[in-house]
């Protein structure tokens, strides 16, 4: 049973920052609707907390573009994916052929280390969404992208929270990273709190990690998209060592491809960065 006590605090109409959308399905008026239709499910949730989460019907169309996402990452993660991230979405075993259900991704991920996954109708406030981190969730949409641009969303949709970012949830020291980048977010002020976005944005969205002598992606920004995967590791691609100080002063634009990557030496090792940032902070 899911009660209210374990829903994320502080969300309201108020705390959702819905984008101006800047791609195909905003001049698709279906589509549009769809999305409305889906996050109504999310809203009801958040008002009237039932168990289980909202169940979404997702439409033939829908699963097509999941199948078609899949089928494109599996092999270009095969290649450029981490151990961590790997060994995960083994874990995970999530379905080729259909959408899986956020609450049963969220039950299976909640068996490892502890990590839930939380309906929200669109994208939330960073202060928000990045809090709940700290208590092991990750507010998650449940719309999928247009079909017409399947390899490519300027925003979180489910391709991307599940394909991107769930399986990373299942390794101990991204959890800790998570849960420090959360942490951080509480302790901090309005200026703080942009230099955590950025340490999120360039980690957790887009970073890279050496490992075994090769660089490795562990950012669901990477993960769960086609075209980004590609790009970051593409001839001329601008991959730089792992500098925290350089990060958070690094402005990004998250409607337009990333043009910058930072690989980290190791988990621990951005953690203890990390922990020491936040330390620092308040
Ligand atoms: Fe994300």
């Amino acid at each position: 049973m899911v009660t209210s006590n374990e829903l994320p605090g502080g969300i309201s109409s108020n705390t959702l920052a819905f984008l101006d959308l800047d791609h195909p399905g905003a001049k698709d008026p279906e589509y549009r609707d769809r999305r409305v239709q889906i996050a109504n499910l999310a809203r009801v949730f958040r008002e009237q907390p039932a168990d289980p989460f909202p169940i979404v019907s997702y439409t033939e169309q829908e699963h097509q573009v999941w199948r078609q996402c899949f089928a494109a990452l599996w092999p270009l993660q095969e290649k450029h994916a981490c151990n961590a991230y790997l060994e995960g979405r083994q874990r995970l075993a999530l379905p080729e052929d259909h959408i899986p259900q956020l609450a049963d991704v969220s039950g299976r991920l909640a068996s490892y280390e502890g990590f839930r996954l939380r309906p929200v109708e669109g994208l939330v406030v960073p202060r928000i969404f990045l809090q709940q981190l700290e208590r092991r969730i990750m507010l998650s949409t449940q719309y999928i992208r247009h079909p017409s641009r399947p390899f490519f969303t300027p925003e979180p949709d489910i391709v991307h929270e599940l394909l991107g970012h769930a399986a990373m949830f299942t390794h101990a020291p991204f959890v800790a990273l998570s849960r420090l980048i959360g942490r951080g977010a509480r302790l901090s002020s309005d200026g703080q709190l942009e230099q955590i976005g950025r340490l999120y944005w360039f980690t957790v969205e887009f970073g890279l990690i050496q490992e075994e002598g090769e660089t490795r992606a562990f950012g669901a920004g990477l993960l769960g998209g086609v075209e980004d995967l590609t790009r970051a590791f593409a001839s001329g691609a601008d991959v730089r060592p792992f500098d925290l100080e350089e990060i958070v002063a690094m402005d990004y634009d998250f409607n337009h491809p990333q043009p910058i990557y930072f690989v980290i030496p190791s988990f621990d090792e951005l953690c203890a960065a990390v922990e020491t940032f936040v330390s620092s902070l308040g």
